[in-house]
């Protein structure tokens, strides 16, 4: 029986590139690969031998990603596929593409994201972290699910935030059209990507599926998420190189020792830097009736109803 958000320290020593098994043979989609941590997670997966989809909205972008991958690793497996996560009818245009395609997938990283954007809706007029971050992954994951069960051994990892502890679901106001702020938007929508992680795991449990649901958050990584220039004034000194800060969600997606509905992150002081261990995440993220109350308002609101 697994507990969930138990925090193992792991008394082994730091889990690095050479500790990722072979993915040869299995086939992975990244979301939000063409830069920061999701181009480091495609890199790490496609070296180690996995055909890698990426997922992306900016296909230009996206090529030139490719192109740097490939200019160092020739022999990698990468393929483009456009997402965008804020529009449900590209999400479903993307699994039909991507199933045309691939007969098996293997690893779900469920990565992109947006940080303090101003008050903005999706093209299905949801609040656009609550819809990108967490809406689209749920839609995605939704759409692939049954792809996912029939092939034996696969993962799902969905990406969260130490932001999250500040989240509540606001069921009243999940837009937040009644009072706006970027950061309760962010918190908002970090606390859904884990109750959806760790209540997909259940449900799969329960169906005694062998599928693993978890999920990872990256400490503090050098990116350009943030526009703040504190962050991006601190980010030199205090921010990990981003092919570090991958190495959490990689670690959820690839080490035999990882569990289903657990949380990794960084081992370092406070969670900001190191290497991949098993980590806490709040009390409330770990509320069953929330995640059963999110779990029914995000099948509503996508209108994709989860076969499991
Ligand atoms: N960096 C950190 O310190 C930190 C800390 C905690 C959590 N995280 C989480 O880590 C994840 C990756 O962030 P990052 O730091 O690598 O940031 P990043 O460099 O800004 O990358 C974010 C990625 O998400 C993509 N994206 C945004 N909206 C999208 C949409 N509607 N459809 C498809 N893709 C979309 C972006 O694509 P475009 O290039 O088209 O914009 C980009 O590829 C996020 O979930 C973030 O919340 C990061």
């Amino acid at each position: 029986m697994i507990k969930y958000g138990e925090n193992k320290l792991s008394k082994k020593k730091n889990w690095k590139f050479k500790d990722i098994p072979s993915q040869t043979g299995k086939v992975a989609i990244v979301t939000g690969a063409n830069r920061g941590i999701g181009f480091e997670v495609v890199k790490t997966l496609a070296r180690k031998g996995a055909q890698v989809i990426m997922a992306c909205r900016n296909l230009d972008n996206s090529e030139k990603a490719k192109e740097k991958i490939l200019s160092e690793y020739p022999n990698v497996k990468i393929d483009i596929i456009h997402l965008d996560l804020a529009n449900l009818s590209s999400i479903r245009e993307f699994v039909t593409k991507f199933q045309e395609k691939y007969s098996r997938l293997d690893i779900l990283c469920n990565n992109a994201g947006i940080f303090q954007a101003p008050q903005q809706k999706t093209v299905d007029g949801f609040e656009l972290h609550f819809g990108t971050n967490h809406l689209g992954h749920f839609a995605l994951t939704g759409l692939l699910i049954e792809m996912i069960i029939e092939t034996i051994n696969s993962r799902i990892i969905t990406m969260s935030s130490w932001g999250h502890k500040f989240g509540e679901i606001h069921f009243d106001d999940l837009d937040l059209d009644k009072n706006y702020s970027k950061g309760k938007a962010y918190a908002q929508s970090k606390l859904a990507n884990l109750l959806f992680a760790y209540e997909l795991q259940r449900k799969l449990e329960f169906k005694r599926r062998i599928v693993l649901s978890n999920a990872s958050h990256p400490g503090w990584t050098r990116t350009k998420l943030s526009k703040s220039i504190i962050i991006r004034i601190f980010n030199p000194f205090m921010g990990m190189k981003p092919e570090k800060g991958a190495l959490s969600m990689i670690y959820a997606a690839t080490a035999s020792e990882a569990e289903g509905g657990a949380y990794y992150g960084p081992n370092g002081r406070l969670g900001i830097k190191g290497y991949p261990i098993k980590v806490k995440s709040s009390e409330k993220s770990h509320n069953l009736e929330l995640a059963k109350r999110l779990w029914e308002v995000s099948e509503d609101l996508t209108g994709i109803k989860f076969p499991i």
